[in-house]
């Protein structure tokens, strides 16, 4: 496997995957089929869209910035007029070229997207957002840097506001051991995982580090995305989506020199990982986890 992707070049990040313009579609591609799997919901604190109206709404590690957009257009469909809408990322490769204001935002502030430490946001920016959401940082942070990014969306929030965020739970899926999902994982993933200092365990233990890191009222709701392609289009496209997942993994495991860069070894063992997502209907959890800053 030939390292053919374009990755970040943030100097102490571990983040693994690449930020180039096929991983920015299938960021797009996976914001569909998350936001399809949370029932349509951008968020599931209980905050209604009208509360928005003049609160300042933060989306850390936007990545490509598709959930922020999708507020945006959401917002002005709902005739709210939010305060500011701001993406932050660590790097600003995957960032559009497109300006809110083109897909009709109708921010009274300058909304924008910049570049910003998910482990060290903005001093002035204490007791600021309404929400401030997070997704996908699994393959990010390191277990230990998780209770700091908490504290920093905690110090963010105002009084009253709420974080959101969501992580895959696929690391907790039992393959039959032996099966080529049960490899990929044993053999590629959690060395990778192991290797860089990510946790396994995420979803098991955020509950307890959002409550340390001062938040009150956590709520949790969990979602099973079907992988089978033989459940129809909605299915098929998050197999692509997470097929491609897996095969930027792989190519991680090869950059990090984990694994030999045996090319059609790994291409082969993730086609039989999807295989297998289609023989035994397997499902992708996913976990969003809400709480207030009291
Ligand atoms: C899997 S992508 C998810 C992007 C977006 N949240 C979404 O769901 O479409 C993870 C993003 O986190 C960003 N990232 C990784 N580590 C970060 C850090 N320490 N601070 C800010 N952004 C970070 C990456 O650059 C990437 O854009």
């Amino acid at each position: 496997m030939t390292i053919s992707r374009t990755y970040h070049d943030v100097e102490g990040s571990v983040y693994i995957l690449p930020a180039d313009k096929a991983e920015t579609e299938r960021l797009s591609l996976q914001h569909r089929v998350l936001t399809r799997s949370f029932r349509d919901r951008l968020w599931t604190a209980p905050l209604d869209i009208q509360q928005l109206e003049g609160a300042d709404v933060l989306d850390n590690a936007t990545g490509s910035g598709a959930w922020l957009f999708d507020l945006a257009k959401r917002c002005k469909d709902a005739g709210v007029t939010a305060g500011h809408l701001i993406g932050t990322d660590m790097t600003d490769k995957q960032f559009p070229q497109l300006k809110l204001q083109d897909v009709g935002a109708k921010s009274d502030g300058a909304p924008s997207l910049q570049i910003a430490n998910a482990l060290a946001l903005p001093k002035e920016w204490t007791n600021r957002f309404t929400l401030a959401h997070q997704r996908l940082l699994t393959f990010a942070l390191t277990a230990s840097e998780w209770p700091r990014c908490l504290s920093e969306l905690h110090r963010v929030i105002k009084p009253g506001g709420y974080v959101e965020l969501s992580e895959t739970a696929h690391t907790l899926f039992k393959y039959p051991i032996g099966t080529p999902g049960d490899r990929f994982v044993q053999q590629h993933l959690f060395p990778l995982m192991d290797h860089l200092g990510l946790s396994k365990v995420l979803p098991t233990t955020m509950e307890e580090m959002l409550i340390e890191a001062g938040f009150v009222d956590v709520r949790i709701v969990e979602v099973d995305i079907p992988l089978n392609e033989k459940r129809g289009a909605e299915a098929k496209e998050a197999s692509r989506n997470f097929h491609d997942a897996f095969c930027a993994f792989s190519e991680a495991v090869v950059k990090a020199g984990l694994v030999s860069a045996d090319e059609t070894g790994h291409r082969a063992l993730i086609d039989a990982v999807r295989n297998q997502w289609n023989r035994e209907d397997v499902h992708h959890k996913f976990v969003a986890w809400s709480a207030r800053k009291p």
